[in-house]
């Protein structure tokens, strides 16, 4: 199914089958939890055993939209969808088609990005087709997805009462929604993890990984980075905010200084890498601001071997 931040690989979260099925089509180890998407007129309690006011807070403010909580696992979640954790991830997803059949459906729909484990997450329907293809019996095709990185996941395990002056938010995953727009809501700073495979065991150091190799350098560098590489006879491209003005690449992408683009573009441009048979993709990461930093993280990832 479509969301607003990716294509998800969706199975009814209550059905241990179905959500089975979903593991084996991604390759998938079990234990990676998933998060349950919830439609515009669901409630939090029906999947968590407690609802924090800070979770209530942060749904007000960004569902349905790009933002994930991890709460406390209620009973009736099976423990296939969370890896046999006692806490669940989720989402309110606000791609308009998501809406629909989350609200036709009625209940929650367990959904990681659609796409092969470790491989580049889908931002069309196209995607999905080409990297699980018969695995699947249907894709909907929501059009091209609007932010084009995966979700922010926040974790909010902690009872009101056992907060006390300990962190009450923390980003496991940067996302669509921003820190700064996080803290603004929470009134209060919010941490980062620093490496993020204990807690969500899905965040690997590799992931999201195309076949060429990236290579991440600064705006400065990465004009005489990409004519060395050319000329050695490699195909070179470069993908860049902007700014980085002619080079020796094959293909240059430039997101004429508008970060919503990059992130947007990133996963498709991965892909067109691929495509175009690169040899290096020559990467100048955003700044580490708003969804910049999702970018860098995923950037990152992609380019770890
Ligand atoms: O934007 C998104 O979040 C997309 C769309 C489809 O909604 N979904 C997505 O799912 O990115 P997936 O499975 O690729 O990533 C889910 C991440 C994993 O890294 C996993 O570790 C983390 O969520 N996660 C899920 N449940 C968790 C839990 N109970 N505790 C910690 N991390 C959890
Ligand atoms: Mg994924």
């Amino acid at each position: 199914m479509p969301t607003e931040t990716v294509y998800g690989l969706a199975a009814d979260a209550s059905d241990p089958h179905a959500v089975a099925r979903v593991f084996a089509a991604k390759g998938r180890p079990a234990g990676h939890p998933l998060i349950v998407h919830i439609g515009p007129d669901a409630c939090l309690a029906e999947w968590a055993r407690h609802v924090p006011e800070d979770a209530l807070r942060l749904a007000d403010a960004f569902w349905p939209g790009p933002l994930t909580v991890i709460l406390q696992r209620h009973p009736s979640v099976p423990l296939v969808v969370t890896g046999g954790r006692d806490t669940v991830a989720v989402r309110m997803p606000a791609h308009p088609v998501a809406q629909r059949l989350l609200a036709s459906f009625g209940g929650g729909v367990a959904a990681p990005s659609a796409n092969r484990f470790g491989r580049v997450s889908p931002t069309t329907a196209a995607d999905v087709v080409a990297d699980l293809g018969e695995l699947v019996d249907l894709v909907v095709d929501g059009g091209p997805c609007e932010i084009g990185v995966e979700s922010t996941i926040v974790e909010l395990t902690q009872d009101d009462e056992a907060l006390r002056g300990a962190p009450r938010a923390t980003i496991l995953r940067s996302g669509g929604v921003s820190t700064e727009d996080l803290e603004d809501v929470l009134g209060c700073r919010v941490r980062a993890m620093a490496s993020g495979l204990a807690r969500a065991p899905g965040m690997l150091a590799s992931h999201y990984a195309p076949q060429t190799p990236l290579l991440l350098c600064e705006a400065d560098e990465a004009p005489a980075r990409v004519a060395k590489l050319a000329s050695s006879g490699a195909r070179v491209g470069v993908l860049s905010l902007g700014g980085i003005g002619d080079s020796d690449a094959l293909v240059a992408w430039d997101a004429g200084g508008d970060v919503a683009l990059l992130a947007s573009s990133l996963y498709r441009r991965l892909r067109e890498a691929d495509a175009e048979g690169l040899d290096v993709l020559v990467v100048v990461p955003p700044p580490p601001q708003g969804l910049g930093v999702a970018v860098r993280d995923r950037l990152r990832r992609a380019a770890h071997r």
